[in-house]
């Protein structure tokens, strides 16, 4: 079998920094240690040997607001390996009434064209008896064990509480995670008609539509739900103030709970809706959407506190001729924006080389936290003998201005252009293919593999151990009066 070496860089995971090389075999990592030799050497002089980052939050080929997101599982995780991405997590989603299973069928046929390895979040967008039976297949069969809900778009994805309810149950019944978009989808929608009605169709509308509260309450209510429901709970974009202080109360509370947010929401903020250009602005229309400093200031403080635990993209690319659907009436517009390839180093430039975090915490947030929050650590998200070779050699001195025009990504712009990132993979390994080499890409289409997820992780456990200890129980009583005396 042949080998790989990676020679002369230092090992950065997510709670050591050392140096030492790295040999590989089979796609895996065989020996860490000095002076070794390899058939090809790989040479990290001068970088960072990181676990090669995992996206938590993409939505490849998505059908969604009458149409497709542009980027597919082969651009997409084409785009994840340049950026030194090298596993992504998209949402399978069933439309009303579809099967879960016929769902994951649907992503089983688009994701055989991945570069790099992958799993699926199953979202629950209905509920019935079919989708309670088949949440069991999807978690021990299938190997997936975490479920978005929708507390937004009203009439097409969203559940209510009812349902949220009855899924949270489940999933604490047989050890899943719950997931929530959570913004407060009855006010967004009387608020967009609102705003339409008064002439407010812009792009700045789409932010004017899903204020803050929005946000803060709906993850408020999620938090309380799940707590109920005995389930562990991850929010996915989380990106404002009311949202995290929602999540850093309920977890100083001991309840178990992540928060996620973006590097968009870190990096760019509502000013970019106030743009004159409309296309600018709508092209930057997501859900929730970008915020104020004072957001984004809470949001680095999470990161760096702990109280907010990985860095995702939510990556669901449309093009310029699809955001343009929403001319005239902003809830048309496709909401969704591209990072795929971006997060690594938007996030090293703005949270490494500013000090607002640690190349370790860089590691925790970008891989290693989200490998075991999702429960596939250390197969994912480690440098340890045994672990897939997943792995990024980061070179801290490159430098580049982000431009569409040289992108992977399949669509005609970037919501970053013209930001100079410094930080970026000098080589990408993907289970120890070199997709990306000084540069130059070397990709192959079908190589990613799917990741298996079993439920029941450690916190599932604990946290099921802790609501049988304390679940409510009939008072044993010493005497009982006699009835009818
Ligand atoms: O605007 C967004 N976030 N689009 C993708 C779908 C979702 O809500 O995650
Ligand atoms: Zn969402
Ligand atoms: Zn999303
Ligand atoms: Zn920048």
């Amino acid at each position: 079998m042949s080998s790989t070496v990676i020679k002369g860089g230092t090992i950065v995971t997510g709670d050591l920094s050392y140096a030492a090389d790295v040999r590989i075999e089979g796609g895996r990592i065989t020996e860490i240690g000095p002076n070794l030799s390899g058939d090809t050497v790989l040479d990290a002089t001068g970088a960072y040997v990181m676990p090669g980052g995992i996206d938590p939050h993409t939505h490849l080929e998505m059908p969604f607001m009458g149409t497709y997101s542009a980027d597919d599982f082969e651009s997409g995780t084409r785009a994840a390996l340049s950026g030194g991405t090298t596993m992504v997590v998209d949402f399978a989603l069933p439309s009303p009434g579809q099967g879960l299973l016929d769902a994951l069928q649907m992503w089983d046929n688009k994701a055989g064209r991945a570069n790099c390895d992958y799993s699926y979040h199953m979202a629950v967008t209905w509920w019935g008896e079919q989708v309670f039976d088949e949440m069991k297949t999807v978690i021990e069969d299938r190997g997936i064990n975490t479920f978005k809900h929708f507390m937004a778009y009203k009439g097409a994805l969203m559940v209510n509480d009812d349902e949220l309810f009855a899924s949270f149950n489940r999933l604490a019944e047989l050890g899943g995670i719950a997931m929530v978009h959570a913004e407060n989808g009855d006010v967004v929608a009387e608020l967009t008609a609102k705003l339409l009605a008064e002439g407010n169709t812009g792009p700045e509308a789409h932010a004017y539509s899903r204020p803050a509260q929005v946000e803060g309450e709906a993850t408020n209510r999620a938090i309380m739900i799940a707590d109920m429901a005995g389930v562990p709970l991850y929010v996915v974009h989380v990106s404002s103030e009311d949202a995290h202080e929602a999540i850093r109360r309920a977890r100083s509370l001991g309840k178990r709970v992540w928060g996620e947010p973006l590097i968009q929401h870190l990096t760019l903020d509502e000013s970019e809706y106030f743009h004159p250009d409309w296309d600018h602005a709508a092209r930057r229309v997501m859900s929730p959407p970008f915020r104020n400093k004072k957001h984004q200031d809470s949001l680095w403080a999470g990161l760096m506190s702990g109280s907010l635990s990985v860095v995702a993209t939510d990556h669901c690319a449309f093009t310029t001729e699809q955001k343009r659907y929403g001319i005239g009436d902003f809830s048309k517009i496709p909401n969704g924006t591209g990072g795929l390839e971006d997060r690594m180093p938007m996030l090293w430039t703005h949270g490494v080389a500013t000090g607002r975090i640690t190349p370790n915490e860089f590691v925790a947030i970008t891989s290693t936290n989200i490998a075991k929050i999702l429960n596939c650590y250390p197969k994912k998200g480690a440098i340890l003998v045994g672990a897939d070779a997943d792995i990024v050699v980061w070179d801290p001195t490159k430098e580049k201005t982000i431009t569409a025009g040289s992108q992977q990504s399949a669509i005609d712009y970037n919501v970053f252009e013209g930001h100079k990132v410094k930080g970026l993979p000098r080589f990408t390994l993907t289970r120890g293919h070199v997709a990306v080499h000084d540069g130059e890409i070397r990709t192959q289409e079908g190589h990613g593999q799917f990741v298996k997820r079993p439920g029941n992780g450690t916190v599932n456990r604990a946290l099921s151990t802790w609501k049988d200890l304390t679940a409510p129980r009939p008072v044993e009583r010493t005497g009982i009066p006699a009835t009818g005396v």
